[in-house]
């Protein structure tokens, strides 16, 4: 019988598959049953930053004093992240898996300060999601970056948890980004995050969101950099995101080189039970294959392993469509 245990950011793992950051672990109960279907942790609902400068600027609008205002923002963050404090600690009392916390943050500010009070509420990592949406046409790709790296290098000197950075997918040289967060002992990486996406309304002339769901198609670019990064930067464990549906896209992660595999889109449409589904899937095939345990192929299908490695890269995508006529 298939051994699915495994490690990722030096914890260990009943299985690789996680329930992604997101509102489906944003219950008690849910996150029990994801347990129960075999999920070997889950990452939280993100803490956002955005929010809570939100929630504090609407408060401020009462006040005109300035000291007003700044308490009503020491009181309004201390309050958010409360309520996220105490649901770690509900989490962890609840089940055995580790638990992940999450933050969203777009500066390397007050955030920092946040992490060692989630370390105290006892998450066993940090899982760091960056959203930077570049609005000023005169700031350098450079200038952007650095504030990852301020980040990685102020969390990972104050927390001594695991500290994972989730990544969206455009980056010029992803593979840079990363080994630069690994020299400032950034454990992992989440390959990719998906952002909320703008879609036009034509008839009304109005900006609505796209739908928030992917797809099963997205798998082939986080299958792409995960069998990448796993090669090229071989120190920083790599949890798959974006696409994965079902037990075989759980299994191709594998092969390419993913510590863990995470969902959301999947589970949201199918339920807690295709936890257990794709689990199945993925032991019925190890069984096929003679694997008893992960690492027996894990990489196996990596940048490194491959013959031809090209068919990892774009110019052996142009050959090959030349050739359709
Ligand atoms: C409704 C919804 C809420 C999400 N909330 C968060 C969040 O709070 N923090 C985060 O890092 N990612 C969040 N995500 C992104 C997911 O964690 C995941 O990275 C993305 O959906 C891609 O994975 P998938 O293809 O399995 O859906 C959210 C996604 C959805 C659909």
């Amino acid at each position: 019988m298939a051994n699915t245990e495994t490690t990722y950011l030096g914890l260990s793992l009943n299985s690789p598959l996680i329930v992604s950051s997101s509102g489906l672990n944003s219950s008690i109960e849910r996150i029990k049953s994801y347990e129960a279907n075999g999920a070997g942790a889950v990452v939280l609902k993100s803490l956002f930053e955005e929010q809570i400068l939100n929630e504090v600027d609407k408060l401020s609008q009462y006040s005109d004093y300035t000291e007003a205002a700044d308490y009503l923002k020491h009181y309004v963050t201390s309050n958010s992240l409360k309520e996220y404090i105490d649901f770690i600690k509900e989490a962890k009392a609840a089940v055995k898996i580790p638990v992940i916390a999450s933050i969203n943050c777009v500066s390397a500010s007050q955030w920092v300060t946040f992490a060692s009070r989630i370390q105290e509420a006892g998450a066993d990592a940090i899982e760091i999601n960056v959203f930077l949406l570049p609005t000023d046409a005169k700031k350098s790709a450079n200038e952007l970056e650095e504030i990852y790296y301020t980040l990685a290098s102020k969390l990972t000197g104050l927390v001594s948890i695991p500290v994972s950075f989730k990544l969206g997918a455009h980056f010029t040289n992803p593979l840079n980004i990363i080994e630069q967060l690994y020299a400032r002992k950034v454990k992992g990486v989440v390959l990719f995050n998906r952002f909320f996406e703008p879609d036009f309304d034509i008839e009304n002339l109005k900006v609505i969101p796209a739908p928030i769901f992917s797809n099963a198609a997205d798998i082939r670019n986080t299958l792409r950099w995960v069998g990448m990064t796993s090669h090229l930067v071989p120190k920083v464990d790599v949890s798959a995101s974006t696409g994965v549906h079902d037990g075989e896209s759980l299994i191709k992660m594998i092969l390419a080189g993913a510590s863990s595999v995470q969902v959301c889109s999947t589970i949201y449409k199918n339920g807690a039970g295709q936890i257990a589904a794709m689990l199945k899937t993925l032991s019925t095939w190890m069984d096929h294959k003679g694997y008893k345990k992960i690492t027996d192929f894990k990489g196996a299908m990596n940048y490194g392993q491959l013959t031809d490695p090209t068919l990892y890269e774009r110019s052996q995508f142009m050959k090959y469509y030349s050739n359709y006529e």
